[in-house]
């Protein structure tokens, strides 16, 4: 089968990976109703073109915090990865050194943060912080990460608690990993996979183990970690810790509302990633997507917005830039890459995904991401029900009295 598109390569994942590993990827939170939502909210909004424009040369780079990206988009972070292949945060940050975006390191990954570093110098690398009940085990990753040449601290709000994954349930999934006569059965049935985990040894969540400098983490921690059960005592004043211990740029992800948008202002973040955590969180969530416009208002250029959830295709990733995002991130679509063909296959992932950013902006008539903008997008198709039924055909006028566009009206 040839690998043309992002699903093609989700499809191919779904066969080399054991089935508990591929739905550990794939899934998302209880009914997966957000994870739905995302690609209903994002394939809902339609694209309107600005023809006979020159398109001779089209950029599809962006730049942010002071760096140019290739392309308007990061590698979102991703933890346990090592299950996919070992060591596939160093051969995910080399894919994105290749393909020249940023890639953001998970606090639950599985290799050194000095190991990726050293796998991908000239990348630019960002680190995701979780905050588990030991905050010096946070502050010790910051320092670390800062000392590694990390350029960005971005601080998952989103997970309090773990989202109930119902997939990972049903397997009998956790971590460390016990073996049961089906699980044994489903790696049997995946021999190369097998054999690549029997080389590289189990993943293990490296960057909370003993550091060289001794420190310990504590079992208690680990255990913490491993069912995800964060400090939550963390509040917007938590921001004020961090920005002790983190002079670069400092941003939050997993915002779905307009109040916690201007939060995150009031209290100093550099950015926001709008973000449901790929569904896998609050099933009962908006799309990212959907949520988007709003959070652009509120934020109204202060401060940059990213948003993640459910890119799957170029022309999704001209949508979230077409309502206000100033970039995007990229969850799943890389992995699948990752699954079928390591770093070169992430890379494929990455490359195909600027190609299609790429022609759907010269299709669209914008030569550059900043000529992107609302009027790309056909707001009347996001009429609500009722509008539908023969209300008004004017998009809905949110509190400031601006167009706002809500996909999630016409998809709920
Ligand atoms: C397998 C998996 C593991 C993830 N681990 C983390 C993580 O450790 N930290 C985090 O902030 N987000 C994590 N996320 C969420 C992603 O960073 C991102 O928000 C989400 O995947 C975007 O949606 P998409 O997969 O539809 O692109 C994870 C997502 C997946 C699929």
């Amino acid at each position: 089968m040839a690998l043309l598109n992002v699903d093609d390569y989700r499809r191919r994942a779904r066969r080399v990976l054991p089935r508990l590993v591929f739905d550990y990827v794939d899934g998302g939170a209880e009914d997966e109703r957000c994870l739905r939502r995302n690609r209903d909210a994002i394939e809902a909004l339609p694209l309107v073109p600005e023809c006979l424009r020159d398109t001779s040369t089209v950029d599809i780079g962006i730049e942010l915090f002071g760096r140019h990206w290739r392309a308007p988009f990061a590698v979102a972070p991703i933890g346990l990865a090592g299950l996919v292949r070992p060591r596939a945060d160093a051969l995910m940050a080399r894919a994105a050194q290749a393909a020249r975006v940023p890639f953001i390191l998970s606090t639950a990954s599985n290799t050194r943060i000095e190991d990726v570093r050293a796998a991908a110098p000239d990348a630019t690398l960002w680190m995701q912080l979780y905050v588990m009940g030991e905050r010096a085990i946070a502050e010790r990753i910051v320092r670390r990460a800062r000392a590694a040449g990390f350029e960005a601290l971005v601080l998952t709000v989103d997970v309090p608690v773990s989202g109930l994954r119902e997939r990972d349930l049903r397997h009998g999934f956790r971590v460390p990993m016990r073996l049961t006569p089906g699980t044994v059965f489903d790696m049997a049935r995946h021999p190369a996979w097998l054999l690549r985990l029997a080389r590289g040894g189990m993943p293990r969540f490296e960057n909370l183990l003993p550091d060289d400098d001794g420190a310990p983490v504590s079992a208690q921690t680990q255990a913490a970690l491993l069912s995800r059960t964060m400090d939550r005592t963390l509040t917007w004043d938590s921001l004020g810790w961090l920005r002790k211990l983190w002079d670069g740029p400092l941003l939050v992800k997993g915002l779905l509302g307009e109040e916690d948008a201007r939060r995150a202002v009031r209290h100093g973040a550099d950015g926001i990633v709008v973000s449901n955590h790929g569904g896998r969180q609050l099933d009962a969530a908006p799309a990212s997507i959907a949520a988007l416009p709003a959070i652009v208002d509120a934020v109204n250029g202060r401060i940059p917005v990213l948003m993640d959830g459910g890119m799957r295709r170029g022309s999704d990733i001209v949508k979230a830039l077409a309502l206000g995002a100033r970039g995007v991130l990229l969850g799943r679509a890389p992995v699948y890459g990752m699954a079928c063909g390591g770093e070169q296959g992430a890379l494929a992932v990455l490359r195909l995904l600027c190609e299609e950013t790429e022609r759907t902006m010269t299709l669209l008539g914008a030569t550059q991401v900043r000529e992107l903008g609302l009027h790309h997008v056909d707001r009347p198709s996001f009429r609500s029900p009722t509008e539908q039924e023969g209300g008004s055909t004017h998009p809905k006028e949110n509190t400031h009295g601006k167009p706002s566009i809500y996909p999630m009206q016409a998809t709920a």
